[in-house]
C-alpha cells in the first residue's frame, strides 16, 4: 500500500481528484468505482471543475457506487443516487445511464446485488475504486465481524455507523438498518483502489490500517493484500 500524507482536506481532495482524472485522460471509457461519505464531497467538486473547465470529459466514461441504504428510495435527499446526483452526476457530462447505484427499493435485494456484481463483470471490472474508511474500519457497508462478505450483498448496520450517520438525520431513528453493499471481492478485483482518511476522527483506524494485520474486525484491512492501493490521508488522520 502506497501511502500519501497531505497538509489538509484540500490537498487530499486534490491528489484524490487528480488520480482519478488520471484514469479518465488514460482510458476515456474507464469504469469508476464511487464512494459516498462526506471525505469524498472536495474531491468531487474538483472533478467537477476539471470537467467544466474541458480538462476531463465523463461522456463515455461508467460508474458503479459502493452501497445504498435499504430500504430507501431513490429521490430521498438521504439516499446515496441521491447524494451522487447532487455531489458529481449534475455537474458533469456523464450519460446519467451510465451511472450504476443500487437499488434500495429493490423486491428481491439478493437478486439485485447477484446482478450488479454480473453488472460490473460485464462492464469489464472496475478501473479505479474510491473508498472512504469508516472509524470501525469499514469500507462500504462492510462491517466489522467474523467473516466478510465476498460479494455484493445486504447486510444490518453496526450501531457505531448508525451512529456515525445519524449526523445526516433528523433523529437517529431514522438511520435505516440496512444496506446493499459491494462486497469485499466485489471491491479488491478492482484494478486500483484509493482510500481516503481526513480528520482527526480517523486516526486510530489510519494507525491500525498502516501498521495492523488483517483481520475480518477491521474491513480496510484486507486492502493490504491487493497490489495496487493508494491510502491519501491528511496530517490529522496520519498523526504522528
Ligand atoms: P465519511 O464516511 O467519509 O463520512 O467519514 C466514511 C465511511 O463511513 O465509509
Amino acid at each position: 500500500m502506497r501511502v500519501i500524507v497531505c497538509e489538509n482536506y484540500d490537498e487530499v481532495s486534490k491528489k484524490a481528484a487528480q488520480i482519478v482524472a488520471s484514469e479518465v485522460v488514460l482510458n476515456p471509457k474507464a469504469v469508476l468505482g464511487l464512494a459516498t461519505g462526506s471525505t469524498p464531497v472536495g474531491m468531487y467538486k474538483i472533478l467537477a471543475e476539471m470537467n467544466k473547465n474541458g480538462e476531463i470529459d465523463f461522456s463515455s466514461i461508467k460508474s458503479f457506487n459502493l452501497d445504498e441504504y435499504y430500504p430507501m428510495s431513490a429521490d430521498n435527499d438521504q439516499s446515496y443516487r441521491y447524494f451522487m446526483n447532487e455531489n458529481l452526476f449534475n455537474h458533469i457530462n456523464i450519460d446519467i445511464k451510465n451511472t450504476h447505484v443500487l437499488d434500495g427499493l429493490a423486491e428481491d435485494p439478493e437478486k439485485e446485488c447477484a446482478d450488479y456484481d454480473k453488472m460490473i463483470e460485464e462492464a469489464g471490472g472496475i478501473d479505479i475504486q474510491v473508498l472512504g474508511i469508516g472509524q470501525n474500519g469499514h469500507i462500504a457497508f462492510n462491517e466489522p465481524d467474523s467473516f466478510l462478505y465476498a460479494n455484493t450483498h445486504i447486510t444490518d448496520l453496526t450501531e457505531s455507523t448508525i451512529n456515525a450517520n445519524s449526523r445526516f438525520f433528523e433523529k437517529i431513528e431514522d438511520v435505516p438498518t440496512k444496506a446493499l453493499t459491494m462486497g469485499i471481492a466485489s471491491i479488491l478485483k478492482a484494478r486500483r483502489i484509493i482510500i481516503l482518511a481526513t480528520g482527526a476522527s480517523k486516526k486510530a483506524i489510519t494507525k491500525e490500517l498502516i501498521e495492523g494485520e488483517i483481520s475480518t474486525n477491521n474491513p480496510a484491512s484486507m486492502l493490504k493484500v491487493h497490489k495496487d492501493v493508494i491510502l491519501i490521508c491528511d496530517k490529522e488522520a496520519y498523526g504522528e
